[in-house]
């Protein structure tokens, strides 16, 4: 793929699953160069119909808010509200914990968490976890106040029932169940889940949102309510940004 924004292939050791950020069995984790490209091609698509940040992102699948903690990180400055939401309330859990490392009271703790690990165990990997810890410390001081959270349990796939609290949604970024780490988990809903979420996402958030859904090379992501503004492949994985089809 070609990258236009995220063009140099920085060092995201920081954000390495497991060292700073939690993580547990049969969550994934995210290219982070990959998840800035996308953030920032949907930041543009939004400040060329005149929307300008700081954003609020929302991720309907959020498992373990790896790539929400990720962007906010990376684009903190840009981002004033994440909603995180999905179907496992285990993983809802995780993506909480995540996300308060985004704020001063969060990483705060988590470095008194390593401190206590590096004193009992005195491991390489704890002092480079606490070393990347005090990093993305500084990241949260460079911000001005604390990024507004919410993480909730809900079925993507039926999101009418939580649209009070997505009305403040200007970019939507996913990683939709592909299969070989998570699979969708409402199989009663018919073949096409992809559609089925597009279709339940746009009844859901405003009309100037802007939605990245990154998926596997095999699954269908279209629906007649949105618009294709971009696609490109990466790896394994395919990426869409819509617009609503509405919006001229
Ligand atoms: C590919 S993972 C997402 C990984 C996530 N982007 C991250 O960075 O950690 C897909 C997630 O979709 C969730 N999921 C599956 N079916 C769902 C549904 N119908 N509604 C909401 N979440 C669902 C799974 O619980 C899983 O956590």
């Amino acid at each position: 793929m070609h990258y236009i924004y995220a063009t140099q292939q920085l060092n995201y050791e920081d954000y390495a699953s497991g060292r700073v950020l939690y993580n547990m069995p049969g969550t994934a984790p995210f290219p982070a160069r990959l998840g800035s490209e996308i953030f920032e091609r949907c930041k543009a698509a939004l400040a060329s119909s005149g929307v300008n940040g700081p954003y609020t992102l929302y991720d309907p699948f959020c498992g373990g808010g790896y790539l929400l903690t990720v962007l906010g990180f990376l684009h903190g400055r840009d981002i004033k509200r994440i909603v995180a939401s999905d179907i496992d309330n285990q993983m809802v859990c995780l993506a909480m914990r995540n996300l308060n490392l985004l704020n001063a009271q969060g990483i705060k703790q988590r470095i008194e968490q390593i401190e206590k690990l590096l004193k009992e165990y005195k491991k390489e990997s704890h002092k480079n976890a606490l070393d990347s810890a005090i990093r993305l410390t500084r990241t949260v001081e460079s911000r001005k106040g604390d990024m507004e959270l919410d993480c909730f349990c809900a079925n993507a796939l039926n999101l009418g029932e939580q649209a009070g609290r997505l009305d403040t949604v200007d970019v939507v970024i996913t990683d939709i169940p592909y299969g070989r780490i998570t699979n969708w988990s409402d199989e009663s809903s018919g073949s096409n889940h992809a559609e089925l979420f597009l279709e339940s996402l746009y009844h859901a958030i405003p009309s100037h949102s802007i939605v990245a859904v990154v998926s596997d090379k095999k699954q269908k992501v279209k629906s007649g309510l949105y618009k294709r503004m971009d696609y490109f492949s990466h790896g394994k994985r395919k990426v869409t940004i819509f617009k609503f089809q509405t919006v001229n």
